[in-house]
């Protein structure tokens, strides 16, 4: 916040500087109040979208050049201007102005005071409506390709983990309570899935959102004979929004873009509840390297877990954005309405904290030390393998639920006399069935239980074995 406040400030002008004109001043014959141009101004954070703007504008000119609705020498100077602006913004030599509200008209400024009036015909047969729409889809586009690799890289350690931890078993748990015994790596790897829906996710929305909309002008379309197509290949668009209206109007994309990312987060924040859960001293199971861990100021002992945590926390940051576009959206009638000049904050921090959580985490994830001997003990409590004990009936031909009952019972009787299944005596067992053997031993053990889950998806060495090796030649 301190931040923002500050880059607005930065972009103020100064009192007695002259004020800039305005790009609509014709028809006005009072200046604008100075608390109203603060209040409209997106320049504060939508100068950002300046590279897919000047980049759509250099097109834009190209395409009125060859339509001949202005000259090729007029395109070459105003495509010479905006590159020297963009070398200007990346230099940090470019001077933003509230007064000139947006990107946009900041950009188009000062390329009419570099190369004079002309740079005044590149805003023929455009708007800064259909202007917008193009710059957020294009930034979309860069930011998808982003989160999307930065997902692979996720699930790379994902699987490098589960990998070299291969033969590690764990309790797997149901309402946070051990279940059945489970691999490690059949745990990490149903984040993989995750991920990689997450993936298709973002391959979805990319391809609605990579439609291209200049040409709609302000809502309508335009009287001059452009060509939308040019513009959308050179821009590498797959094609062309097909209404005007709903070009200029509609943020479906962005939506779409952050409840993915909404998903992501919340993917993540799942994995950050088991890291937190799974380093703490009652688990034991992991210990999260020191440089991603941070002390306490009062307690020397502590070690706390702080970029999962702050992962699970910024997820509600997510969640808020995609309730803020949603909201936003809800009660607009076409087409543009200034209310949408509101997306850009929420898509920007969006995409900038999946981008940071993700980059972060998988740092962090690399650098867990994994105790497989806790996670051991854990997944020998005396109880664990309940269900292969009524699965073990159940192939000596008792219906399972009666199996069921039978096993609840010596889960009662191990209870009252300190037993684990494992240790029940055979009399004990052969009192409440007939049915079991000593085989019932190796049936019910940790081993037994994790091994025979061969069944398509389950958590058989077997399975984790082949689902690697997919894995491995797929990354
Ligand atoms: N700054 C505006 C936005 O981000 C650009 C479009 C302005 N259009 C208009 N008719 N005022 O939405």
């Amino acid at each position: 916040m301190a931040k923002k406040i500050k880059a607005a400030k930065k972009l103020r002008p100064a009192k007695k500087a002259p004020r800039a004109a305005k790009a609509w001043s014709g028809r006005f014959t009072e200046t604008t109040n100075r608390l109203v141009e603060e209040f409209t101004a997106s320049i504060p954070y939508d100068w950002r979208l300046y590279p897919y703007d000047i980049a759509g504008s250099i097109v834009h000119a190209g395409m009125l050049a060859r339509q001949r609705i202005i000259t090729r020498k007029e395109a070459d100077r105003i495509t010479r201007g905006l590159e020297d602006i963009l070398k200007e913004i990346v230099d940090g030599t470019f001077e933003f102005s509230t007064e000139l509200e947006d990107i946009h008209m900041n950009i188009e400024n000062r390329l009419i005071e570099k190369i004079g009036p002309v740079g005044g015909k590149l805003h023929t047969a455009r708007s800064r409506n259909d202007q917008v729409a193009l710059d957020i889809r294009m930034y979309l586009r860069d930011e998808i390709a982003k989160i999307h690799e930065l997902l692979a890289a996720l699930q790379k350690v994902l699987v490098g983990l589960a990998d070299r931890h291969r033969d590690v078993v764990l309790p797997g748990y149901t309402h946070l309570q051990r279940a059945q015994p489970v691999l490690f790596g059949h745990h990490l790897l149903a984040y993989y899935e995750m991920f990689q829906r997450d993936r298709g996710r973002l391959e979805d929305c990319f391809r609605r959102l990579n439609m291209m909309p200049l040409g709609a002008g302000a809502l309508a379309g335009t009287v001059l004979p452009i060509d939308r197509k040019f513009v959308a290949r050179e821009l590498g668009f797959s094609g062309v929004c097909e209404n005007s209206m709903d070009a200029v109007s509609d943020r479906d994309f962005a939506i779409e873009f952050v409840a993915a990312c909404a998903q992501i987060m919340m993917h993540l924040s799942r994995l950050s509840e088991e890291l937190v859960l799974w380093s703490t001293s009652e688990f034991g199971f992991i210990t999260i390297s020191d440089a991603f861990t941070t002390g306490s100021s009062i307690m020397p002992q502590k070690k706390n877990p702080d970029v999962a945590e702050l992962t699970r926390g910024k997820t509600g940051r997510v969640y808020g954005s995609l309730t803020a576009l949603l909201t936003l959206m809800k009660g607009l009638p076409l087409a543009y309405n200034r209310d949408m000049q509101e997306d850009k904050e929420p898509l920007f921090d969006a995409a900038d904290t999946v981008s940071l959580s993700l980059s972060v985490f998988a740092e962090m994830l690399k650098s867990v030390s994994i105790h497989t001997e806790a996670m051991r003990r854990a997944a020998e409590d005396g109880f664990i393998t309940a269900t292969d004990l009524a699965d073990y009936l159940v192939r000596k031909g008792m219906p399972f639920r009666e199996a069921h009952e039978v096993v609840g019972r010596a889960v009662l009787r191990c209870l009252e006399r300190h037993w684990g299944l494992g240790t029940m005596p055979l009399e004990e067992y052969q009192r409440l069935s007939p049915l079991i053997r000593e085989d019932v031993y190796d049936a019910i053990s940790v081993e037994a239980s994790v091994t025979r889950r061969t069944s398509s998806g389950g958590t058989a060495p077997a399975n984790l074995a082949r689902r690697l090796q997919t894995l491995k030649k797929r990354l």
